[in-house]
This record gives structure tokens, C-alpha cells and sequence, in this order.
């Protein structure tokens, strides 16, 4: 991109992420996401460590206002000045002893990045402010770290579960709405589909009363997300008590314990710069999920998938989290193996990389995670390119990112058909990582 654009998209990267600042910590988007959001704060630091070091670090230290008493931390913190009675009441933490006091929080998490992010932040500070930043915040991290494998690596071997879609980030992903599609639920929500019913989640949600529902979740798809939330809570989000009562849903999710191996790796990097010492029992988990990934590849299909923990069988659904392994220290022959998959056509159409491959059944360019090309999966693959010495095809993905952004403006996500931007306007991560992207061609 030649200097003068780039110089511009930069500018007005800038201004988006001015526009969504709340003081300490940055919204997604200020009318459909007006608060807080675990991995978007995450892509912000990173963006942002590019432009404003400190403001970075704040947005790190932030997160960890909402973390619990058991370490986890939540995908949400609730902005104190911003109605949004449904959200709030299905969530209701404080009624949770293990919550914070002073601010309100969901009672689930999401990709586990804070390490990844205190990272770069650390990595863009100069060094006694990186000094000073690491001793904050990694002994929080290390307690999240554990948390995730404490209560959530049911069978012991690094791969953590997940009780919830909203917690993978890639919220529709078709792997976790079929499970979700064959899911039994609770009586209510058998009655509502039988009576062609889903309409009525509309009342709980904001994001269709600003967005063409095409662009967004499904009723049917949201109603059902709806009842898994309620159902975990009755079991008060506990995966251990979920996996017993048979009930819910729970799922070792690709993308997650990617982005998890990802993580143990920077924290055990800051672990031994800052001097924090990590509990044996932790490092012997930390060590293990990259390796445990491989269990999760599936040599037929020529890719990994997540994996039900209920039965035991692969999720058959392919997603761009097949990719998302590159991020990580796989063997050459495996990697080899995932840029053959990414270079094929249906992860090639005019704007890549399709959240869904274009030949899916699910293939929908418009809905979602359902196809659309989002900047956060396009940075991380962007990310595992140059990992696994794929320079030219990194810097042409890159630069077609920014190209997107540039002519499509700063959306939530884009069709991979027309470049058209959809979803939230002035999205913060699309314009954060933007300026990581434009650091890196
Ligand atoms: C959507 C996305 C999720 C993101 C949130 C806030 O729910 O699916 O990944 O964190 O919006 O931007």
C-alpha cells in the first residue's frame, strides 16, 4: 500500500478507536457493543501497543478488573453507565460469590489472548514500564491460566472444554450450531421451535433492532444459544457439573485451545522475563496443549476439528478454525498440510479468508460467523503465514485486508464475495489490527 493511503487508513484507524475509548478500556462498537469484551480488548492492546504503548496497557490492565476470585476471566464487563436490562439479567453475577464486587460481569470466557496481548504491549513499552506493567498484570494471567485448566481440562490431557458458542468467539460457527441443532434443551425451548416461536429472542436482543437480520444470528440459531446460557447458568457455568447432569453442550473447541497454545507460549515467556514462578503442575499443562492439538487433527479429512466431549466424535463442520492451528509450533509437514487448505478455492474467493469455505452447505457471505471475512482471523492467519516462513502469501493476505478496510471502511465483518462491510459499524478491532497489519507489509 503506498505510503499516503496507508497514512490515511492509519489516521482514521486512530479516530475509530478514539470514537469507542471509554476512559481506560475501548468498546467494540458504541451502539451495539458498548461495553467491554475479553479478546477485543485483546486485538485493541495489540493494535494500539503500535500507536500508544500506555493506552495499550490500560486496556490489559482493565480486563482485569472482572476477573473472579477463581481466576476466570469474563468475556464481558459491563459498562456501569449503559442500560441493557437482558444481557445484564441472564448473567446477574454478583447473585455468584466468586464475582467481583464492584463491576458486573458474565459469568463465561472467551479466546484466551491477555497473554498474547501483554506481550506486545510489554514488547512496545520501554523497558522499566514493561517492567512495571508485566508485575501487574502477569500473576492475574497465570491465575487465568489456571483456572482454564483447573476447571475446565476435564479429562486431564491440555485441551480445555467449553460450556458455551460464545465463548469460542466465532460465536454461529456452523461446528457449534449443529451440535446445537441436535441438542435436546430444556422444555421451553422445544415449545418455541415447535411453534415456530424463535421470533420471541428477538425481544432480548439489541443488534436487530439496528442491523438487517440477515447480517446477524439466526432466531432459531439464537434462541438456541439462548436456552444453552440458561441451562449453563443453572448449573452455575460449571463444566464439571454440565458434563455430569448431561445436560448442556460441551465442546473442546478448535480455535480456542489453538489460541490457548498460542498464549501458554507468550506467558511462559513473560513468566521467565518478569521472574513469576509458575506452579510445576501448571507448566506440565502449559506444555501440553500444543502437542495435544495433534489429537484433534483428523488425518481423513486432512485437517483438525473440535472435538464433543460428550461423545467423543470430531464436529464435523469446516470452519476457518481448521486454519488457525498455523498460529502455532506445528511440525513443517502439518503446516504444509494447512496452507494447501487455505490456498484452495473456497478459501479463495475475491476477499479472503472466508470465516466458512464458500462450497459449505452453511456458506451464508452475509450472516456472521457464517462466512463473512473478519480482520481478527485474517491477522492471526497472517500471523501463522510468516510463523511457518510463508512470507509472500502473509504480505499478499495482509495487503488485501488493508485494501478491504480501505475501500469498505472499518465494518465487523465483510462478505468475501463483494468486499461489502456488514454487521457493526466503527468496529474496533478491525481498525486495531489494521494498524498491526500496516506494521507488518
Ligand atoms: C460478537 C462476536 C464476538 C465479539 C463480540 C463483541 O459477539 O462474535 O467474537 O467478541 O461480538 O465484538
Amino acid at each position: 500500500m503506498k505510503s499516503e493511503r496507508a497514512g490515511g487508513l492509519r489516521r482514521r484507524a486512530l479516530d475509530v478507536l478514539d470514537r469507542n475509548r471509554r476512559g481506560d478500556w475501548t468498546c467494540p462498537s458504541s451502539r451495539i457493543y458498548p461495553h467491554q469484551w475479553l479478546w477485543d480488548s485483546c486485538f485493541v492492546a495489540i493494535g494500539l501497543a503500535r500507536a500508544d504503548p500506555e493506552r495499550a496497557a490500560s486496556e490489559v490492565r482493565a480486563l482485569l478488573r472482572g476477573q473472579w476470585a477463581n481466576g476466570m476471566l469474563p468475556h464481558m464487563i459491563f459498562a456501569p453507565d449503559v442500560r441493557d436490562a437482558g444481557s445484564r439479567r441472564l448473567w446477574r453475577s454478583r447473585a455468584d460469590a466468586r464475582a467481583p464486587r464492584d463491576v458486573a460481569t458474565s459469568c463465561i470466557t472467551q479466546p484466551p489472548l491477555p497473554a498474547v496481548a501483554a506481550w506486545h504491549v510489554a514488547a512496545a513499552l520501554p523497558d522499566d514500564r514493561a517492567g512495571a506493567f508485566l508485575a501487574e498484570v502477569v500473576p492475574a494471567i497465570v491465575r487465568y491460566h489456571e483456572w482454564l485448566y483447573r476447571e475446565r481440562d476435564l479429562r486431564g490431557d491440555g485441551l480445555v472444554a467449553l460450556v458455551h458458542p460464545w465463548e469460542c468467539g466465532l460465536d454461529t460457527t456452523p461446528s457449534w450450531m449443529q451440535l446445537l441443532a441436535r441438542w435436546r434443551g430444556p422444555w421451553w425451548m422445544r415449545i418455541a421451535q415447535r411453534l415456530r416461536l424463535a421470533r420471541v429472542v428477538r425481544f432480548f436482543r439489541t443488534d436487530t433492532r439496528y442491523l438487517p437480520a440477515t447480517q446477524r444470528a439466526s432466531d432459531d440459531d439464537g434462541l438456541r444459544m439462548l436456552a444453552l446460557a440458561r441451562v449453563a447458568k443453572r448449573h452455575g457455568f460449571d463444566a464439571a457439573r454440565i458434563s455430569l447432569s448431561g445436560d448442556g453442550v460441551l465442546v473442546e473447541d478448535l480455535a480456542f485451545n489453538t489460541l490457548l497454545a498460542l498464549a501458554n507460549e507468550c506467558l511462559r515467556d513473560l513468566a521467565r522475563r518478569t521472574g513469576t514462578s509458575i506452579d510445576p503442575s501448571l507448566e506440565a499443562r502449559l506444555a501440553l496443549t500444543g502437542g495435544a492439538l495433534d489429537s484433534l487433527w483428523d488425518d481423513a479429512r486432512g485437517h483438525p476439528t473440535s472435538r464433543d466431549v460428550t461423545t467423543g466424535d470430531a464436529v464435523d463442520a469446516p470452519t476457518i478454525a481448521m486454519l488457525l492451528p498455523l498460529v502455532t509450533d506445528l511440525p513443517p509437514e502439518r503446516a504444509a498440510q494447512l496452507v494447501a487448505v487455505l490456498r484452495a478455492a473456497r478459501f479463495q474467493p475475491a476477499h479472503p479468508v472466508p470465516s466458512v469455505p464458500t462450497d459449505a452447505a452453511e456458506f451464508d457471505p452475509e450472516r456472521y460467523w457464517k462466512g463473512p471475512t473478519w480482520v481478527n482471523t485474517n491477522w492471526l492467519l497472517v500471523r501463522g503465514l510468516e510463523r511457518h516462513g510463508e512470507h509472500a502469501l502473509a504480505a499478499e493476505l495482509a495487503g488485501h485486508t488493508l485494501d478491504m478496510v480501505d475501500e469498505h471502511g472499518f465494518a465487523e465483518y465483510f462478505s468475501p464475495l463483494t468486499g461489502e462491510g456488514y454487521g457493526a459499524p466503527e468496529f474496533s478491532w478491525t481498525a486495531a489490527l489494521v494498524l498491526e497489519l500496516l506494521a507488518v507489509v
